[in-house]
């Protein structure tokens, strides 16, 4: 007689997640940590056909969802893509203005809207913002990121607001990227005044952090939305970053270049004009003030302590040969 089984237990359906700009930096390191955990990811795009090329092995059979968010102003414009989703997360943005994609539309506009459609259809929502926008700032950049957070604040939606501080990674990241590049230069030029610490984490804690908050049941607090900030352990000033990058590589340090914090203003707004470089007004804005978290969420979400992006102890310290221990080179 054959033995009995226990019975089977039922198994949980999986957490169906739509993920806004998942074949972004940020998305598809959320998309790969969602699927790892298990989750039903749809892949949120303004051009599905193209997220071949973006997206990791695993996710390439994940469902593709058409979404231009300068065409989603309104609740009722997001209900069809709610349908069969439970959680909403939201890694959209743009660094600059094209056409009907303006700042106001993406960062605030369409969130609204997206806030407002998962109230009415009880939907959560993971909103992935930035740090720094509470201070004074002119840019318009950072007034529609500031302005999509009040919006999602005044929503009811059960929702959380996560702001990274600067992400790293091996590959990939436009801001990133740049960074790295930049940090292999033999002459690093700063400007004066962008003395603001920067915590930087690594894109794949990030991913990680955001499909733990998916999981979440709730996300609101009774007083509003969640609100995460994260950051990596280490919390340099660009220039200091930028040596620390450097050190990984390059043999000698590289001979910094001051310059006045008036033309590094002048050159971002360059840069925008020009859609040249991730360096924009909003940018230098941001350099001048701390980007850290309050209290660091990162560290809680993953369960574990985040990886390190860079290290800050002396050359001797970590071992690398007595060329390395001279100082950065400094010209006013
Ligand atoms: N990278 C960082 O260091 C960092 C740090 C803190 C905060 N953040 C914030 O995190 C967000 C995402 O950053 P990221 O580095 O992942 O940027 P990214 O690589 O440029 O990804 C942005 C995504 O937004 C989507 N998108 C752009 N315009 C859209 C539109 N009109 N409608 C629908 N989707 C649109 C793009 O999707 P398709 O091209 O597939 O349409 C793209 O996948 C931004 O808000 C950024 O400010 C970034």
């Amino acid at each position: 007689m054959a033995a009995l089984r226990p019975p089977a237990q039922p198994v949980p359906p999986a957490l169906r997640v739509l993920v806004l700009g998942g074949g972004g930096f940020i998305g598809r390191h959320a998309v790969a940590a969602l699927l790892a955990q298990g989750a039903a990811v749809q892949v949120g795009s303004r051009h599905p056909e193209r997220l071949d090329r973006r997206l990791p092995v695993a996710a390439q059979a994940c469902p593709r969802r058409r979404v231009r968010f300068e065409r989603l102003l309104e609740a009722q414009d997001w209900a069809p893509l709610l349908d069969e989703v439970d959680v909403v997360l939201n890694c959209v943005g743009i660094l600059r203005e094209r056409g009907r994609e303006t700042y106001q539309r993406v960062h605030h506009e369409a969130p609204a809207a997206l806030a407002e459609a998962c109230r009415r259809a009880g939907r959560r929502l993971v909103h992935v913002s930035a740090l720094g926008l509470q201070a004074p700032m002119r840019s318009g950049f950072l007034r529609s990121k500031a302005d999509g957070e009040a919006a999602l604040r005044g929503s009811g939606a059960d929702c959380c607001i996560v702001r990274p501080s600067l992400l790293d990674a091996e590959v990939g990241g436009y801001g990133a990227a740049w960074i790295r590049r930049v940090a292999r230069w033999p002459v690093h030029v700063l400007p004066a005044d962008a003395r603001g610490l920067i915590a930087a984490l690594d894109v794949r804690d990030l991913g990680q952090a955001l499909a733990a908050l998916a999981h979440r049941p709730r996300l609101a607090t009774p007083a509003g939305p969640g609100e995460f900030e994260l950051g990596g352990d280490t919390a340099l000033a660009l220039g200091d970053y930028l040596a620390a990058m450097r050190r990984r590589r390059a043999a000698r340090p590289a001979w910094r270049i001051v310059v006045p914090g008036l033309l590094a203003r002048l050159a971002s707004h360059a840069c925008d004009l020009l859609h040249l470089t991730p360096f924009s007004f909003g940018h230098w804005e941001l350099l001048r003030r701390d980007n850290v978290p309050a209290a660091n969420a990162l560290p809680g979400l993953l369960g574990r302590a985040p990886r390190r992006v860079v290290d800050d102890r002396p050359p001797a310290a970590l071992g690398l040969p007595p060329g390395r221990q001279r100082l950065t080179g400094e010209v006013d």
